[in-house]
């Protein structure tokens, strides 16, 4: 089937390879001319893991062209999917001018007859003022449900099409295009997509619903996914204040058939190119019909408190933060992407910055630091965590997990580890001399503190340093006393228990 997507971006481009993949004869229009003439030498403008395989493929079988002419791609095409983007305006507000300009450039262009399939979220209502514009060809609502990072096994491997229409032969037209996509029945695909392949159900759930009903389908899968994380992030506080490990109320909770394990991880808070925007949309929507939305604008309050997890806790130890020297490991919004749309760590840099901290970052896919603020970039962990007064796990980063955690230690100032996305394992950290701070979960207690003469050098060194840290206010001073480096096992039976109560928590 011929195809025409409008929009380079990230969703536009990941459906041209999906639907190149499964066969279609792709092509994609933008009005950004460089960007289409960079995708013409092979250059994708931005990171989403085996979109290059798939390009090369495709390419290599001419079934996707890159065009800034509409006409060249529009012609003859038997569907059309719009994928420009739908920035926030001001109090949530959508801007949809790019969905607009793009329906009257398939205005201007198309045959006589093209199904065109909206992609792009938008408030409800949208499929019907793109209607208006394009009648008599059928326009369908056709929300997509891509993460980035696994955004093609999200594509190819849906766990559901929701399609919005009540004309059926437009929705017939659309689901013919997904026919592979719904037998499973997929071309050889990267690792990752054949993995979800396995364990996936065929055929993959369709719904065919009204417009307005696919659209808010998409806000209300997004909202939900950001209740269920701020829900969490205000446990992991609860966790914090009665001593709890929100780590294995997560995992007790999740395991409930009903509720499920995913979305249930705390951390510093959700962000990214959706589901902030979308919420804000949802809050806005519903405001604008005189619903208000509570529950969406708590999961969003909750969001933006979280932010401040980070200079909250440093202000715990450190009566001022002025020249402390801290190490952010990670600023993308999440791992496998070098996306920093909304991501906490601008929120949490400015912070650090307003209160007088030298901030210095290591991200492995952002490497420009230069528009978060006048802060740092350092070339490998190693060098960021030299000097420092604190080290912050900002993105859970899969080499994070791995980091030589005593090596780091020897070079900062302070051995402290603010662990943002509860991604480290409390005990290996507090092992190798850190004090360690999780989102709702605490260090084992230390409670074999060496008598300061039977303590190593390094010990007393580390013991020295934190003498100039202060204490939580309302915590006993030893709650940041730590076993220390360098002990053997058998020497601190508190380790052996913090290894086994957190068990399985990776
Ligand atoms: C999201 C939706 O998942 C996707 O369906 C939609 O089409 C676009 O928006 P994405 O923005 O790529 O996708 O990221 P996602 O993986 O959903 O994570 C969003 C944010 O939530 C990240 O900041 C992540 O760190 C955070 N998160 C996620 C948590 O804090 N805890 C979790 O348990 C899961």
């Amino acid at each position: 089937m011929k195809i025409a997507v409008l929009g380079a971006g990230h969703v536009g481009l990941v459906s041209a390879g999906c639907l190149a993949t499964i066969g279609h004869d792709v092509g994609v229009f933008d009005v950004d001319d460089q960007r289409i003439e960079q995708l013409q030498r092979g250059i994708i403008p931005f990171e989403e893991p085996h979109l290059d395989d798939l390009f090369i493929t495709a390419r290599a079988h001419q079934r996707l062209t890159f065009s800034s002419e509409a006409d060249d791609v529009i012609g003859d095409a038997a569907l059309v999917f719009l994928c420009v983007n739908t920035p926030s305006l001001r109090e949530g507000d959508t801007d949809l001018s790019s969905v607009l300009t793009a329906a009257r450039i398939v205005g201007d262009h198309a045959p006589r007859y093209a199904v065109v399939v909206n992609r792009s979220t938008a408030p409800v209502g949208t499929v019907d003022r793109i209607q208006s514009l394009l009648d008599p060809l059928p326009v369908v609502a056709n929300p997509e449900f891509l993460a980035e990072g696994s955004a093609i096994a999200d594509f190819l491997v849906p766990d559901r099409i929701v399609v919005g229409t009540l004309d059926a032969s437009a929705a017939g037209c659309l689901l013919e295009a997904y026919d592979a996509i719904i037998r499973r029945d997929l071309p050889p695909v990267p690792a990752p997509v054949r993995q979800r392949l396995r364990s996936a159900a065929a055929p993959a759930p369709v719904i065919v619903t009204s417009p307005e009903t696919a659209e808010l389908a998409k806000y209300a899968a997004n909202a939900h996914l950001c209740v269920r994380v701020s829900f969490m992030n205000e446990i992991a506080s609860i966790a914090d204040a009665v001593g709890a490990d929100v780590s294995v109320v997560a995992q007790a909770v999740g395991l409930d058939h009903r509720i499920g394990p995913h979305f249930l991880q705390p951390g510093i808070g959700w962000g990214g190119s959706c589901l902030p925007k979308d919420i804000a949309a949802l809050e806005q929507i519903a405001s604008s019909r005189g619903v208000p939305a509570r529950m969406v604008r708590a999961a969003n309050r909750v969001n933006q408190d979280q932010r401040g997890w980070v200079a909250k806790k440093l202000s715990e130890f450190y009566p001022s933060l002025h020249r402390r020297r801290i190490g952010l490991l990670g600023l993308a919004y999440k791992p496998h992407t070098d996306d920093m749309r909304d991501a906490p760590a601008q929120e949490i840099v400015s912070q650090l910055v307003g209160l007088g901290a030298e901030v210095v970052a290591f991200d492995p896919a952002v490497r420009e630091v230069g528009g978060l603020g006048p802060i740092a970039s350092a070339e490998d962990p190693i060098a960021l965590a030299e000097g420092a007064d604190a080290l912050v796990v900002v993105t859970e980063w899969p080499q994070f997990s791995d980091l030589d955690l005593e090596r780091l230690r020897s070079v900062m100032r302070t051995p402290i580890l603010l662990d943002g996305r509860n991604q480290l394992d409390p005990g290996r950290a507090q092992a190798a001399g850190f004090i360690y701070v999780g989102v709702g979960r605490r260090p084992p207690p230390a409670r074999e503190r060496p008598a300061p003469d039977a303590a190593s050098p390094e010990e007393r060194r580390n013991t020295e340093a934190l003498g100039e840290v202060q204490g939580p206010p309302n915590k006993p001073r030893s709650w940041i006393d730590w076993p220390g480096p360098g002990r053997r096992r058998s020497q601190a039976p508190d380790r052996t228990r913090a290894r086994r109560s957190t068990r399985g928590r990776r």
